[in-house]
């Protein structure tokens, strides 16, 4: 921990670099400056401990948590691929492919809204929408519980975080969420640099986070510490391409309507991701998503809610055009899109200073051992 003197000070001096560069919100206000991440929030239901987080550890890595015993919550959130999946749409259950980009868990504990769309309030209950989800785990809850009776090891390890006899699953998503608490990357060259080392970046990555803070105008939506407003925005990102080209995908996205419940007007004629407005069917927010976070960001390609992006460069110069139009029914140009992006004019240097000061961001890779799975036995009954 810093001193809090010293983190005070701080603040003010990151509050200043926003303020310099003149940029407020439409009632004056200074957006909340860029800031040294500090530790995340602990739930007061779901307290840590070193025996949870190793067994929720254990929980993510295993396959058996899902259907048919083939995808863990690691097959799509691999460390090596920024605990993201490495192409535009996510792998999903077998026979499926996701209808979105897979996110990192990395830093995810910092959220109050999970998802692209923010369709869960916790890392508790997102748990059990992934184990179970069609195109994702697709588990039944009480093939996975049993499943984790039928391994004495899990069954002892459960007994001595939660105290009970037999493994509840409901337990397991709590282990996990605890897990993913401990998935975090705050101290990076930005973090060392807004905590007083002027050393810790170099003058492209400073000029980089000028732009960030003023004349490209991302500080608008990407800031605070955790970099996201949490709000939700469409910024007209393209459609994905494999919607064009791979009937599986295309099978998910028509799957996803009707599971979600747009009406039948709509499940015919949508052609785009319609993101918030499946949460509350406000035609208001067809096409918004959340504010994605930054940080970590050069581990996680590609980039937005469908990949549509390969590299940070390609994401820079999308924002340099003042974002894109998307259509969500024939011929009609989304009305949603945010007013806050404008062309930007933003030289080739200065696309490479703000790609060079994202990157600075990232920090180092977080790579974890991974565990070794417990094998099934019989249970003795007592
Ligand atoms: C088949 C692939 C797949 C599996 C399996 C999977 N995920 Fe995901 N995960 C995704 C995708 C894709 C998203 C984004 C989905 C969306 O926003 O609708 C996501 C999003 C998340 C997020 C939200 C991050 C954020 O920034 O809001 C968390 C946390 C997460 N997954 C954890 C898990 C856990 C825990 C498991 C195992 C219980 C799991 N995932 C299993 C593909 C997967
Ligand atoms: C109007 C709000 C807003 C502004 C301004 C904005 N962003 Fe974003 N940013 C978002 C939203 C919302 C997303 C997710 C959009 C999606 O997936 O459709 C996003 C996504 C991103 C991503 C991809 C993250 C990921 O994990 O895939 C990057 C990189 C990014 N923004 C960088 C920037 C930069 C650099 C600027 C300034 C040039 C900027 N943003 C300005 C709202 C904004």
């Amino acid at each position: 921990m810093k001193p809090i003197k010293n983190s005070f000070l701080l603040l003010a001096s990151a509050a200043a670099i926003a303020t310099s560069a003149g940029l407020a919100s439409a009632d004056g206000v200074a957006y909340p400056p860029l800031a040294p991440l500090g530790d995340p929030p602990i739930p007061a239901d779901n307290p840590m401990s070193e025996a949870k987080v190793e067994l929720g550890k254990m929980l993510f890595w295993d396959p058996r948590v899902g259907g048919d015993a083939s995808t863990a919550c690691v097959t799509c959130h691999e460390p090596g691929q920024g605990w993201a999946f490495g192409d535009s749409l996510s792998r999903g259950y077998p026979g499926t492919v996701h209808w979105r980009n897979s996110q990192t868990v990395i830093n995810s504990a910092y959220y109050g809204q999970v998802f692209w769309a923010g369709s869960a309030a916790s890392l508790e209950k997102q748990a059990p929408s992934a184990a179970k989800g069609a195109v994702a785990g697709n588990g039944e809850n009480d093939v996975m519980e049993t499943r984790l009776a039928y391994i004495p090891e899990y069954r002892a390890r459960f007994k001595e975080v939660f105290g009970t006899e037999y493994p509840l699953i409901g337990d397991a998503w709590r282990a996990i969420a605890a897990f993913e608490r401990t998935l975090i990357v705050k101290d990076t060259p930005v973090d060392r640099y807004l905590a007083g080392d002027k050393s810790a970046l170099n003058a492209d990555e400073i000029a980089g986070m000028e732009l960030f803070n003023g004349k490209a105008g991302c500080i608008q939506c990407h800031n605070g510490a955790n970099t996201t407003d949490e709000k939700y925005y469409n910024l007209g990102v393209p459609p994905a391409e494999r919607w064009e080209e791979d009937g599986l995908a295309q099978i998910t996205f028509r799957y996803e309507l009707y599971a979600k419940g747009v009406t039948e007007e709509l499940y015919r004629k949508l052609k785009d991701d319609p993101g918030l407005y499946f949460r509350d069917k406000n035609p208001d927010d067809m096409g918004k998503f959340r504010t994605a976070p930054l940080r970590y960001i050069a581990y996680t390609a590609p980039y937005m809610h469908n990949g549509a992006f390969w590299d940070l460069e390609e994401v820079v110069q999308f924002y340099n055009a003042g974002g894109g139009e998307n259509e969500f029914t024939d011929g009609t140009i989304a009305s949603t899109k945010t007013p806050l992006l404008k062309p930007l004019g933003l030289s080739d240097e200065e696309v490479s200073q703000l790609v060079a000061f994202l990157n600075a961001f990232s920090g180092d890779e977080l790579q974890v051992e991974p565990p070794e799975l417990p094998a099934y036995g019989l249970v003795a009954s007592d």
